[in-house]
């Protein structure tokens, strides 16, 4: 990933749409993997229309992006009670990602648009955290998602990280453990753990995360966060 910061941000000087081939085999892989499923066209496109999506690193972004960056956390999390309610908590996240090398920050980008990012928190030298991962609801279910966590995947991989691990918080009333008092058999009923009004433990699982424990009411009773991990090398 510093290869790709390297190449791309500081050597190019070239807009993500204006990428070609050549520029940057690891960016435009996920380009063209992207361009695949989301056809180019020069035909003016409805508003919500992806028309193709990259991968680029947070130090390629513009200010306006960042800022939409920040937008993107407070608007996609809505729902979830103890995330980031203002823009100056969401700046506070983002900038994170541009001052502590420690954090990778992926974004999905649509020429000049943001869709949707991923961060990815160096915790130790074999393992990563997944935090955030957040889409602008007016693009989610097209593949971004997808897209940035595969993304962040390759990278830990090829810096020899083994596991990526995430906490999924359910403050919301998205799982069957919500409002539940887990003690004493707290594993019992995560064995149980089944989705009641959508929540994002499932998007992981598809994408082979599995559930590897709970934190029992980390945000007020019966709001646990839901902790998952997915293995990055074969044995
Ligand atoms: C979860 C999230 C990142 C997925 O991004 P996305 O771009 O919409 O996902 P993709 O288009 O790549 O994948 C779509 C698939 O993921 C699953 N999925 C997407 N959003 C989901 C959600 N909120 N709950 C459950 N499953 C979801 C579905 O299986 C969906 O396939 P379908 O449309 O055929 O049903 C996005 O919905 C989001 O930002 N949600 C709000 C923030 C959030 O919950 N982040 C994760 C916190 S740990």
């Amino acid at each position: 990933m510093g290869l790709r910061r390297s190449n791309w941000g500081e050597q190019n000087a070239v807009a993500p749409d204006q990428a070609t081939a050549h520029d940057d085999p690891a960016v435009l892989l996920h380009g063209f993997d992207a361009f695949a499923r989301h056809a180019i066209s020069t035909e003016p496109q409805p508003p919500c229309t992806i028309v193709s999506m990259l991968i680029v690193e947070f130090t390629m972004l513009t200010k306006a992006q960042l800022q939409r960056a920040a937008e993107i956390l407070v608007e996609a999390f809505a729902h979830a009670p103890s995330a980031w309610k203002t823009i100056a908590d969401a700046d506070a996240e983002v900038s994170t990602f541009l001052d502590d090398p420690d954090r990778l920050g992926l974004a999905a980008v649509d020429q000049d648009r943001l869709l949707g990012w991923i961060g990815g928190l160096k915790t130790t030298p074999q393992a990563w955290e997944l935090h955030p991962l957040a889409v602008d609801p007016k693009y989610q279910r097209r593949g971004a998602g997808s897209l940035l966590i595969s993304t962040l995947e390759e990278s830990a991989r090829k810096d020899g990280i083994e596991t990526i691990w995430l906490g999924s918080d359910d403050d919301f009333g998205g799982t069957s453990l919500y409002g539940v008092d887990v003690y004493p058999d707290v594993l019992r009923h995560l064995a149980r753990l089944a989705a009641t009004k959508g929540h994002p433990f499932t998007f992981y699982r598809k994408h082979g995360y599995c559930v590897v424990g709970i934190l029992p009411d980390v945000n007020g009773f019966g709001k646990p966060d839901i902790l998952m991990a997915k293995r990055l090398r074969a044995r």
